[in-house]
């Protein structure tokens, strides 16, 4: 087959063509048939290693199931969308059936991680966004604390409190002082900064709303600002392994936010490549003439930054593959809930005002332009992005001389 992202430019390159076609034949039903190969692919690991797959790995799953629960709504009643409807149940269904067995796995495992973190992983407590905003990178810090600040064990004991799943507390959206001091400090990146919207969003998803809960939209919009700070920068140094960790949470966390700027075109043919083929996972990618103590050193990054990250001898990571399929999921989702045309396009049922373009213009428009026509941008600044979309993907990993580099950034939250 050929690369996806190959593919997708074959695609771009083609719009009067597409534009004829019926929606499963254009480009948004080829990108979506895509994200579906993918998304089964994950799921065969998930089965072929069920007994192994960590309780992180677990809530990546039950995000994607309620995502693909959601785009199934939205696709059931379009005939012409039957096809890639009745995909998107039948792994809806095996997905389930995984996530219960997984349960079971987990309880021997690390039964005390599964007790305080279970409503992550009951059906009903991941709710996706009903309205979609922007980033503003107003929000930006003009600086960073030079360390990942906080320690997972900090951040744990914060999201227990909230969920109300500890020994001592057992009130749901309880906030101690330390914790709220924690999870709005300003200047933090990597996972600290992802750690702190979880807060927020998990916050969201328990139906949390008093005291400082009232600012809950205030605090996710100043982290997802600097997420998408921080993904840019990753995608300048050409996503260098691990990053594509910390890329990928961002992606699925500030999507769930209802961030619809984070859902970009090219991140998803990069998410996409990096799935291991054979094994369907999302891990460390498979490097040629790599030096060993790059590895060792890498090594040591990950085991500092993710406790409980659960890496397979085959290169295959719990975590990586959790954050894509939720990732993957979300891109799925978005392109469900936006308005295509169909033989009824019930542009009107959608939540999101485009303002910029009359519907018949952005109906024939590739899926590049319609994702970013969610995102409300700037003429000169659609065109800046065009021209850089529809470069080679070859060129990615040179993007070292565009904006003097974020490495130092990003490379101070990572270690
Ligand atoms: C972005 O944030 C700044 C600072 O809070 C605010 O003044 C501005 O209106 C925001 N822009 C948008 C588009 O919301």
């Amino acid at each position: 087959m050929a690369r996806p992202g190959l593919l997708l430019l074959l695609l771009l390159a083609l719009p009067q063509w597409t534009a004829l076609l019926p929606w499963p034949d254009t480009a948004q039903g080829t990108m979506a048939g895509l994200i579906l190969t993918a998304l089964e692919r994950a799921t065969s690991f998930l089965e072929d290693r069920l007994p192994s797959i960590n309780l992180d790995g677990v809530v990546g799953f039950q995000v994607l199931e309620v995502q693909l629960r959601g785009v199934q709504e939205k696709w059931v009643s379009n005939p012409l969308l039957r096809p890639l409807s009745l995909r998107t149940e039948q792994l809806t269904n095996t997905l389930s059936t995984l996530l219960q067995r997984s349960i079971f796995y987990l309880k021997q495992s690390d039964p005390k991680y599964l007790r305080e973190f279970q409503p992550s992983i009951q059906p009903g407590f991941w709710k996706l966004p009903h309205a979609w905003m922007r980033t503003n990178a107003s929000l930006v810090y003009p600086w960073l604390e030079p360390l990942d600040l906080f320690s997972e064990e900090s951040s744990d004991t914060c999201l227990v409190q909230l969920l109300g799943t500890g020994t001592t507390s057992s009130h749901p959206c309880e906030l101690s002082d330390f914790c709220r001091t924690l999870m709005t400090k300003t200047g933090c990146s990597g996972y600290s900064l992802s750690h702190q919207l979880l807060f927020f969003l998990w916050a969201r998803m328990q139906g949390c709303t008093e005291g400082l809960f009232r600012q809950s939209q205030h605090y996710m919009s100043i982290f997802c600002s600097n997420m998408m700070d921080l993904n840019r920068r990753a995608e300048a140094i050409g996503y260098t392994y691990p990053t594509q960790d910390l890329f990928m949470e961002n992606i699925m966390f500030c999507g769930l936010a209802g961030f619809s700027d984070f859902y970009k075109l090219h991140w998803l043919e990069a998410i996409l490549s990096w799935q291991n083929p054979r094994a369907g996972c999302f891990g460390k990618p498979a490097t040629k003439g790599e030096l060993p103590e790059a590895t060792a050193h890498q090594q040591h990054i990950l085991r500092r930054v993710r406790r409980r990250e659960k890496l397979f001898t085959d290169g295959c990571s719990c975590h990586n593959t959790a954050t894509a399929v939720a990732a993957l999921g979300g891109f799925l989702y978005i392109l469900a809930d936006h308005p295509h045309p169909g033989p009824d396009d019930g542009s009107a049922a959608s939540s999101y005002q485009d303002t910029s373009m009359p519907d018949a213009q952005r109906m024939d428009r590739p899926i590049t332009l319609l994702l970013r026509s969610w995102s409300q941008k700037s003429h000169a600044e659609e065109e800046a992005e065009e021209r850089e979309q529809l470069q080679p993907i070859a060129t990615w990993g040179v993007g070292l001389e565009t904006e003097g580099t974020g490495l130092g950034r990003l490379g101070g939250g990572m270690g």
